[in-house]
């Protein structure tokens, strides 16, 4: 066997197995190897087991990295994040710390419609540089792949511009972002009260140039009473499907409209937020295989109750935890926060929330073929932690327990 790298003197090796979503009570039947060792070939794993099994190498001596029996685990997967944007808006905050709902804010012209002004004037260089700088918080914590969303134009330039930000970040540092249009994600100031007429201009002129560029794998919509409801909606999601898109969704956050039974009958890739979801529509999307994506800092920072993930978990869905970094609703990257948030009051175990926030976050991006998981075939992109056990994740409340980030094969963060 070939090998670049192999890790070794690791505590415990803790991982979900598999290339396809792990569903229900699969969730938590994740792998836990003490003693281990992980051999890599340039970017890929080649074997992962007990160290008493390696196998022999042949060929030049490969890099050794000691973990000095730290455990690893697999590189997180945010599958679900704003990072592009201008427009801070800290004072919202404290508005809905003291009481003000969140879309009363928006009803009043304020949210969303405030980060879309700021991010129209920002140039293409601007966006790329706020996007660097909340992708290295991000790298620091262990995540290896994050999506990214546009959203903050709502008109055609912005709405590109954003997309050509994230091109251009995904080759300029180790974090592998995959894009999403988002496009619908508010109705704006130019079609105050006419979200069907703004859906006919997404349609007709923004999503025919999202696909002829190639700057977005998924398209996404908020999906909410009172913004684009069931019908438009539909529409506009069967047009990306049409167009070649996967579909997400922003489903059921606020109010209980039937965004999760859309979700199961357009067959999306994942249905997000979902605090409000019905259980038949739960039901309707574990019969249709689509992620379930929760969003627990959005919940805890909006003090809403948290999505009912013990219930989807039970009707078999396969949940996936993301952080949905935001400038408004959610303005955190902290995966060791999700974590502690979904086992302390959303009744995940460990194992589930690992599972969740790799392997499931992969397959929320179609990508659990290749990464989400550390076994031979996928990406090596792994974390060594500075503590014995992955259950220091969500036990080390709100800390970051991350050591080293292997990506690809190769460290990219160290903390000392
Ligand atoms: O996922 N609710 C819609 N979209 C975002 C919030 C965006 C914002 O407030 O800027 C969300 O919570
Ligand atoms: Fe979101």
């Amino acid at each position: 066997m070939k090998a670049t790298v192999v890790i070794h003197n690791i505590g415990e090796l803790a991982t979900p197995t598999g290339k396809v979503a792990r569903r229900g009570s699969a969730m938590s039947m994740i792998s836990v190897i003490p003693d281990a060792a992980v051999i890599v070939d340039v970017e890929t794993i080649v074997w992962a087991g007990p160290a008493s099994d390696m196998p022999r190498l042949d060929g030049p001596p490969p890099e050794t990295i000691d973990a000095r029996g730290c455990a690893v685990i697999p590189g997180f997967v945010d599958s679900h994040t704003h990072f592009i944007f201008d427009g801070y808006r800290a004072d919202e905050f404290f508005w809905r710390a003291s009481g003000l709902p969140y879309m009363e804010i928006h009803r009043r012209g304020g949210g969303i419609a405030n980060s879309v002004s700021a991010t129209r004037s920002a140039s293409l260089s601007d966006l790329v540089a706020g996007g660097a700088l909340r992708l290295e918080r991000m790298l620091e914590l262990g995540v290896t792949t994050v999506e990214g969303k546009s959203g903050y134009g709502l008109d055609l330039d912005t709405e590109l511009r954003q997309l050509e930000a994230m091109h251009a970040l995904d080759s300029r540092q180790p974090v592998d972002i995959v894009p999403t249009f988002l496009g619908p994600h508010s109705i704006p100031t130019e079609y105050k009260g006419r979200p069907g007429d703004y859906i006919d201009f997404v349609v007709e002129k923004v999503l025919p140039r999202v696909q002829s560029s190639g700057l977005a794998r998924f398209c996404d919509i908020f999906c909410e009473k009172g913004v684009f409801e069931l019908d438009d909606s539909r529409r506009y999601l069967e047009a990306a499907r049409d167009a070649g898109f996967g579909l997400k969704l922003h489903a059921d956050e606020i109010e209980r409209l039937g965004g999760a039974g859309l979700a199961a009958e357009l067959r999306a890739v994942s249905a997000d937020h979902l605090l409000k979801a019905s259980p038949e529509d739960l039901r309707a999307m574990s019969a249709a295989g689509v992620v379930a994506t929760c969003l627990p800092l959005t919940a805890f920072t909006l003090k809403e109750p948290y999505a009912d993930a013990r219930s989807m978990i039970n009707v078999g869905l396969a949940v996936a935890l993301a952080t949905d970094l935001n400038p408004g609703s959610c303005y955190s990257q902290s995966i060791p926060l999700s974590a502690a948030l979904a086992v302390l009051y959303m009744r995940m175990s460990m194992e589930e929330v690992l599972t969740a926030l790799t392997l499931n976050g992969a397959a929320a991006l179609g990508l659990a073929s290749d990464r989400g998981s550390l076994e031979a075939g996928k990406l090596a992109d792994m974390l060594i932690l500075d503590a014995p056990s992955y259950k220091h994740l969500a036990y080390n409340v709100g800390m970051n327990c991350v050591g080293t980030v292997i990506k690809r094969g190769k460290v990219v963060s160290v903390r000392n």
